[in-house]
């Protein structure tokens, strides 16, 4: 059966760069299907959603790990392709539970492939980190740089991922396999309707950031100000969920006229220390933000930014959105948050 539909499986499609990537799709003219469990998103953003993109999204509440749901799924939508968002994030959390990890994004990722190759669907594009980069390497870090040497579950699970996929990729010529490697996704829509809403105390520095600037933490606390880097505070590579899902779109396009495994670094190219987006966010919100230096945390790497040439010479993606762009942009949700959508 030819295909007319341009069905887009969306898994983890509630989530914070699912729904990003939903907008960007539709603004490209293709039809996102969502499934998300909701483990750590709420449903009202697809209310969000609606009104941001005007049109009705498809949404399925269900686990990756049904594959019942996902088989009936697959055969009412015929998508062309899956990008797959759906997976546990937390590093620290990941160390505590690990089988819970392993469940959700090894075990979850190879259900969704064995139910795509049930339904014939050939093209995949997978949430990847930067993590799965040796942790011993320098910056910045290019798509040929060893992995594996990863120091957390949650790391390795990406890392595992990726590897499922090159593997199953050796043994059908006709799979399209693409693996996008995130730095640090930060930043919201410009509208406010949508953004990071992590559940509970957030572990991460941006989300973090803006809810002591919101008075909802009282401090920020620096981890570490004794690096090798430009302040002593650590550096990394923050790119706007915007660009990041536009992104999507565009490997989603390649996908679709390609085979094999290619994989890409998704990242600004440059790194931002924790003070000097500290100084940014300040001037988003137009207050000080309270912060004080404390250890190190352990894991924590000195600096991480990527090379972006690859996915710039042979995708034509760039990021278009500066450090400010992405400190107002997130200041704007949280001013909006919890307000009806
Ligand atoms: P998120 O938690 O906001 O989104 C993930 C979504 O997947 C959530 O809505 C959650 O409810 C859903 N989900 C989780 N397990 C599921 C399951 N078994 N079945 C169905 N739905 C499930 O996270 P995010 O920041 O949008 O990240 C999306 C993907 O990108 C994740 O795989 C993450 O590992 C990866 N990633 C994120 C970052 C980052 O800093 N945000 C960096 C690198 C990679
Ligand atoms: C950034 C910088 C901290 C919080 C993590 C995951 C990675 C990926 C992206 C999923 C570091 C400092 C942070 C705070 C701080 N997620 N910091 N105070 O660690 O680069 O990457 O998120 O794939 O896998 O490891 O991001 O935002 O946690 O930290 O000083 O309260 O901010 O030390 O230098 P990280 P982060």
């Amino acid at each position: 059966m030819i295909s007319m539909s341009k069905n887009i499986i969306v898994t983890g499609g509630l989530g914070y760069i699912g729904s990003h990537s939903c907008v960007e799709l539709i603004d490209h003219g293709y039809t996102p299907i969502l499934i998300d469990n909701l483990s750590n998103s709420k449903k009202d953003v697809l209310d969000r959603l609606c009104k941001i993109t005007g049109q009705n999204i498809v949404f399925y509440e269900e686990d990756i790990r049904n594959r019942e749901a996902l088989d009936s799924i697959f055969e009412k939508h015929h998508p062309l392709s899956v990008i797959h968002f759906a997976g546990l994030k937390a590093v620290g959390e990941s160390v505590d539970q690990p089988a819970r990890y392993y469940s959700n994004n090894v075990k979850g990722s190879l259900y969704l492939i064995d139910v795509m190759k049930a339904h014939d669907v050939k093209s995949l594009i997978f949430s990847s980190s930067a993590t799965v980069y040796n942790v011993d390497l320098s910056p910045p870090f290019t798509e040929a740089m060893p992995t594996g040497q990863v120091g957390n579950p949650y790391g390795r699970t990406k890392y595992m991922v990726e590897e499922m996929m090159k593997d199953i990729a050796a043994t059908d010529a006709s799979l399209s396999m693409t693996i996008l490697r995130y730095f640090n996704p930060v930043g919201a829509h410009e509208s406010g309707l949508i953004g990071e809403d992590p559940q509970g105390i957030p572990n991460n520095l941006m989300p973090y950031m803006a809810k002591v600037a919101s008075g909802d933490l009282a401090e920020l606390s620096i981890y570490g100000d004794d690096y090798e880097t430009i302040d002593g505070t650590g550096v990394r590579d923050y790119i706007h969920v915007v660009d990041l899902a536009r992104g999507h779109v565009m490997a989603l396009d390649q996908s679709l006229k390609s085979t094999g495994v290619n994989i890409y670094n998704l990242g600004s190219g440059d790194g931002y220390s924790v003070k000097q987006v500290l100084s940014s966010y300040e001037s988003a919100c137009g207050n000080v933000i309270p912060c004080k230096i404390v250890g190190r945390r352990p894991g924590d790497i000195a600096a991480s930014y990527a090379d972006i040439k690859k996915v710039q010479n042979e995708m034509g993606w760039a990021p278009t959105k500066n450090l400010d762009d992405m400190c107002q942009d997130s200041w704007r949700w949280i001013q909006n948050r919890g307000k009806a959508s």
